[in-house]
């Protein structure tokens, strides 16, 4: 019988970090995965930093591949230092051939940067695979919204789930204990509606044979509306692609997964909390204290959960927010320690923009919140329904110079119930 494949496709702070959780895990139940995990790199050039452990056995400052450094020494020296990754990462620098064959794909990248990447994995990937979206981040375009995990579904034609918690990778890499949640929940097939699929137009290049009792559907999205993205079974030689596999690809000693069914819940929260994580670095480097952050997150969990239902409540459920890792849990965390908090701090403080910060202090890794803040204002505003998210809306004016921190109290300020 045949193992599951798992491609990440990602290698930032995250995607390092959750492809060392996976490869643990595929070395941990060679039954169910094949232990190699492939990992997908943007190529750059890196030189390695002196104060690295590897700066001697290299060629000094001379710049090389990072897929060459991972592969050699097993070790992301710019976007996860200090951090032994399993020999069984394979860094690829080709997208469309560390996919190849994988039956399980991780998308874990900067949200700015999936669009390009969907394109490229067009009919190329296998038409069976599932896919989980570690993304936060919210697509928009125009007065649409989606999320990732969707657009990832109806752009390869698969069904994707989504994985989203309190979950800064630092931690997580140095194997301190946090929880996530994962929201997987493909329809069974229903053998009545569903049609055999004729030779897939992509199985040629991948290989594949795929006969008439393959099984596929159209998938609906959390809004109830029917989609390009298709439920196609899994060849039964492989081992049944449901909650246990995915509990068993990411559930750690050191990260306890809870699998849930609310897949727009979880995309939302990792999302928007962003923009809030921006306001409580902003009023703290106002100089505002505890009480001034815990405002902001009040009101910030309002606005998200009023979000939620009101642009997705065909699905989403508010204890999603509420009562697991990837809503109120991941504000939180995100509120103390997240580069979003942190950045909006230090550009509040020296008085520059959030950009700039970035730009000097990330080394290359992303924001999620500044793009966020602005695509869901523009998605607010083209359904003229931004005054109803004004902590949402105050970040944007303050991101943008139209506001500056001290009018956030009376931004936020609603009339008594
Ligand atoms: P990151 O912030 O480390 O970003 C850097 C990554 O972007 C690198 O892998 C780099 O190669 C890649 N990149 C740069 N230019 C690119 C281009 N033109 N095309 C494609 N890739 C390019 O990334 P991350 O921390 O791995 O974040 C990935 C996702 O995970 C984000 O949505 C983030 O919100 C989420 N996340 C991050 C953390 C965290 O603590 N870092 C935790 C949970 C979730
Ligand atoms: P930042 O991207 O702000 O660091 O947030 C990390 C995160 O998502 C923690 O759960």
């Amino acid at each position: 019988s045949k193992k599951h494949k798992v491609t990440v496709v990602g290698s930032g702070n995250w995607g390092s970090t959750i492809a060392k959780i996976v490869a643990e895990n595929t070395k941990a139940h060679p039954e169910t995965f094949e232990e190699d995990v492939q990992m997908w790199v943007y190529e750059e050039e890196v030189t390695i930093p002196k104060e690295s452990k590897h700066y001697d056995e290299s060629s000094g400052d001379k710049p090389q591949k990072l897929t060459e450094i991972i592969n050699k020494y097993h070790e992301n020296v710019k976007y996860l230092p200090d951090i032994a990754l399993p020999k069984n990462i394979i860094a690829n620098p080709s997208v469309e051939e560390a996919v190849k064959d994988s039956s399980i794909l991780i998308f874990n990248l900067p949200h700015q940067f999936i669009g390009r990447i969907s394109k490229q994995l067009e009919g190329k990937i296998l038409p069976f695979a599932r896919g989980v979206s570690c993304i936060k981040g919210v697509n928009v375009t125009e007065s649409e919204i989606s999320l990732f995990s969707e657009w990832i579904g109806e752009g390869l034609g698969i069904y994707c789930g989504a994985l989203s918690g309190a979950n800064i990778a630092n931690e997580i890499a140095l194997e301190k204990w946090s929880e996530t949640t994962v929201a997987y929940d493909p329809p069974v097939i229903d053998s009545q509606a569903a049609t055999p699929t004729g030779p897939s137009p992509s199985s040629s290049q991948i290989n594949l044979t795929i006969t008439d009792t393959d099984k596929q559907q159209d998938l609906k999205d959390s809004r109830g509306r029917t989609t390009k993205a298709r439920l196609r079974a899994v060849p039964s030689s492989y081992p049944p692609l449901d909650h246990s596999v995915f509990k068993s690809l990411f559930h750690r000693p050191y990260f306890h997964v809870r699998m849930v069914s609310d897949v727009a819940g979880v995309s939302l929260g990792g999302a928007l909390k962003n923009i809030v994580a921006l306001a409580a670095g902003f009023v703290e480097g106002r100089g505002w204290g505890d009480n001034a952050k815990a405002a902001v997150m009040r009101v910030g969990l309002l606005e998200m959960v009023e979000f939620g239902k009101e642009f997705f409540g065909h699905s989403v459920h508010t204890a999603t927010f509420t009562e697991e890792s990837c809503g109120v849990a991941d504000l939180i965390t995100s509120c103390s320690g997240g580069r979003n908090f942190k950045c909006a701090r230090m550009a509040a403080e020296r008085n520059v923009s959030v950009a700039e910060v970035e730009k000097t202090e990330l080394n290359g890794q992303m924001l999620q919140g500044t793009s966020t803040a602005k695509e869901v204002n523009s998605f607010l505003k083209a359904r003229g329904r931004e005054d109803a998210y004004p902590l949402f809306k105050a970040v944007l004016d303050i991101l943008e110079g139209r506001k500056t921190v001290d009018d956030i109290p009376d931004l936020v300020a609603r009339p008594d119930e």
